[in-house]
């Protein structure tokens, strides 16, 4: 008996080196470990065995059980965990894992870059100037007198400096007009888009902070006709061909002369709504021709140029174009409203 537990060992031995998956370690168990297995047979042969033998034989059969029922335990285990790994990995019941957020640009960017596409097609080139400026260029040279009531209907917002007292947050772009004249010969046609300030209460209509995108356009015998032209086209361009236009007289001490240009509102199509204060129009830019002393100011004759000029609020054509009716929802960068207009 003892040569057959040997051989017994080297059967076990050699069946555990054989064992690579989960079938073959039943195999293994319904071979050695259960009632009818292989150990089992020699645990009753054992009562046949001659007394002074029977302490080693039980001891062998007892080693080679504890063997095989290690193993099989160890490897068991080994088998399940890597199986519940393996779950963990592919668990379909989990909800997908979302990519990174895309972001998109902004409202107010897409309306600037509509426009300039819309201006470069008709021959306009983007011209920029800085944000801070100084009083020469956002007023003097824009003939607005030193004590003319004009310099009120901008609210201007003074910045303290050491070197000068005339230092600002440019109110308006048309300070980039005079950049571009005094650096430029006619014929010139030009856009500035840009941002400015303005000391304004925060409103559903206004803020302290804003973009506006001036045109210029100097040349030979430039007329209000080729104004009104370009305004139409392009307000076509941007609102759709059925609207209606009219230009207002107006007042600017840079333009003349001067107008409001207004749009058929877009809500109620000229009816009289909410959003159009019941007049069925919306006003959507200040235009003019350029002032003679403007030209003076910029070396430029009057005598042998003229040119217009116009200006619109980019957050107020945001607006239009999207229907949001609140213009500081435009700076609140609440996901929900930026993912509306991606
Ligand atoms: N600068 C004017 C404003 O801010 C708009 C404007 C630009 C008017 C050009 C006429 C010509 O209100």
């Amino acid at each position: 008996m003892y040569s057959e537990l040997t051989l017994l060992r080297a059967e076990i031995e050699r069946d555990i080196a054989l064992i690579t998956d989960e079938d073959s370690l039943e195999q293994f168990k319904l071979k050695y470990l259960v009632k009818k297995g292989a150990i089992q047979g020699f645990i009753e042969r054992l009562r046949d065995v001659p007394k002074e033998h029977k302490p080693s034989v039980g001891k062998e059969i007892n080693a080679l059980r504890s063997l095989a029922e290690n193993f099989y335990d160890e490897r068991k285990t080994s088998y399940d965990e890597r199986r519940k790994a393996h779950v963990e990995l592919i668990d379909v019941s989990l909800p997908g894992r979302r990519c990174t957020p895309l972001g998109s640009i902004h409202p107010i960017q897409q309306t600037l870059d509509r426009c300039i596409t819309i201006f470069e097609r008709m021959g306009f080139s983007v011209a920029e100037g800085p944000d801070v400026e100084n009083d020469y260029y956002n007023f003097g040279a824009l003939n607005f007198a030193p004590d003319h009531p004009a310099r009120d209907m901008q609210d201007t917002f003074f910045v303290r400096s050491e070197k000068a007292d005339d230092i600002l947050l440019r109110t308006h772009t048309s300070s980039v007009q005079i950049r571009v004249m005094k650096s430029q010969k006619p014929p010139i046609r030009s856009i500035m888009p840009g941002r400015v300030y303005r000391n304004e209460t925060v409103s559903a209509r206004s803020l302290a902070e804003f973009h506006q995108l001036e045109g210029l356009y100097i040349d030979r015998n430039v007329t209000f006709a080729e104004l009104k032209g370009t305004i139409i086209s392009f307000a076509k361009e941007m609102y759709g061909g059925n609207s209606k236009f009219r230009f207002r007289p107006s007042y600017f001490p840079f333009t003349e002369p001067s107008a409001e240009v207004d749009i058929s509102c877009y809500l109620c199509n000229g009816k009289g709504c909410r959003i159009c204060k019941y007049s069925g129009w919306l006003e959507i830019c200040g235009c003019g021709m350029v002032h003679p002393n403007v030209l003076k100011n910029c070396d430029i004759d009057p005598e042998e140029f003229s040119g217009y000029a116009f200006g619109f609020g980019i957050e107020r054509v945001t607006l239009l174009r999207t229907g949001i009716d609140d213009i500081r929802l435009l700076y609140e960068n609440d996901v929900r409203l930026l993912n509306q207009f991606r």
